[in-house]
């Protein structure tokens, strides 16, 4: 009865509504070593302060002490690659909920989190655009030797292979086709009905689909099982002149392996958005055979920031006022 006095003389003296009482000191951080853009930032403020919690923003952290001490009385968390690792969660004693603005969350340590209690979410599909339009764009790039005067190549009328067709890969599909691209596709996990609706070939293993496409386009997550899988033996299958784009992780390539199999075969080129450790020792041997990004940016839209970024701000939201966990990734 008491509390509910409290409301309501709340209320009465700063004429504000129930939901902002109620979440009053709820505390929502953004943490993003690489910023949204503004435009996503100020629609994540609007849907956060109109639910009543308070905004903190930590952008271009240099530091990991800022993210330890930005996070000790947040709530909730929005992150995008920025690394919640088990000194992050012991540092942030309030925290219930972290969601990760994209699709990949090797970057949370779901372990840590899982043992306090903390709900994790990632927001699929939002920024899936930015990064298929990336991975045509890295193709056409390659095959245009990096928009150096010569003689290229068209990606009309090759075969792409699409390793693992989630949101980004199907994506890619219809595009590829759009250009004029067959598209076949590797991903034991996708229904099959699923490639009959988009008319898409599949193969049967990852082998088959290496062996047979002119472009592979990489689309599977980092996990345990996948590190390192994109190895010696399954990139010398490739056929003459292929080209690998990887705007998915690096850790799924094996590096040396990669190293190796560029050195024994001068056709093959590799392009890629997350660079890999080595490089700089890639491109002083490749050349114009491989390339990097500077920086992750397949996700680097500002349509694809207000997608993650605000889906993230409700997804927060949903969570607290109904207790919704539909996009929980460590249940
Ligand atoms: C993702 O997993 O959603 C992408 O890799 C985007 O990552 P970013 O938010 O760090 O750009």
């Amino acid at each position: 009865m008491a509390l509910v006095t409290t409301y309501s003389q709340k209320r009465k003296e700063k004429s504000i509504d129930w939901l902002t009482i109620m979440n009053e000191g709820m505390k929502v951080l953004v943490a993003t070593e690489k910023p949204f853009a503004k435009a996503a930032v100020d629609g994540i403020r609007e849907i956060v302060e109109k639910a009543g919690y308070e905004l903190a923003l930590l952008e271009k952290y240099t530091d990991r002490q800022q993210l330890l001490d930005a996070v000790a009385d947040a709530d909730a968390l929005i992150i995008r690659s920025d690394k919640v690792t088990a000194e992050v969660v012991d540092a942030a004693k309030k925290l219930k909920i972290v969601v990760r603005a994209g699709a990949g969350y090797d970057n949370v340590d779901l372990a840590a989190c899982t043992a306090r209690g903390i709900v994790v979410m990632n927001t699929p599909g939002q920024n899936s655009n930015a990064v298929a339009e990336l991975a045509l764009g890295m193709m056409i790039y390659m095959s245009r030797n990096q928009f150096t005067p010569g003689t290229g190549h068209e990606i009309h009328g090759k075969k792409l292979g699409i390793h693992a067709y989630g949101n980004v890969g199907r994506i890619v599909g219809r595009y590829a086709k759009a250009l004029g691209m067959k598209v076949c596709a590797f991903d034991p996990f996708t229904d099959p009905k699923v490639f009959e609706c988009d008319d898409v070939e599949t193969v049967g293993s990852v082998e088959a689909l290496y062996s047979s496409c002119d472009y592979i386009s990489v689309h599977i997550p980092a996990t345990e099982q996948t590190k390192k899988s994109l190895n010696y033996d399954l990139l010398s299958k490739l056929p003459k002149g292929a080209v690998v784009v990887n705007t998915a992780r690096k850790e799924v390539v094996d590096e040396e392996g990669l190293m190796k199999v560029l050195s024994e075969r001068e056709d093959l080129k590799y392009v890629t958005d997350i660079a890999a450790d080595n490089q700089a020792a890639l491109n002083e041997k490749f050349g114009k055979r491989v390339f990097a990004t500077p920086k992750k940016m397949g996700a680097e839209t500002a349509e694809a920031n207000i997608n993650a970024g605000l889906a993230a701000a409700r997804q927060i939201v949903e969570f607290f006022v109904n207790g919704d966990r539909k996009f929980q990734v460590n249940k």
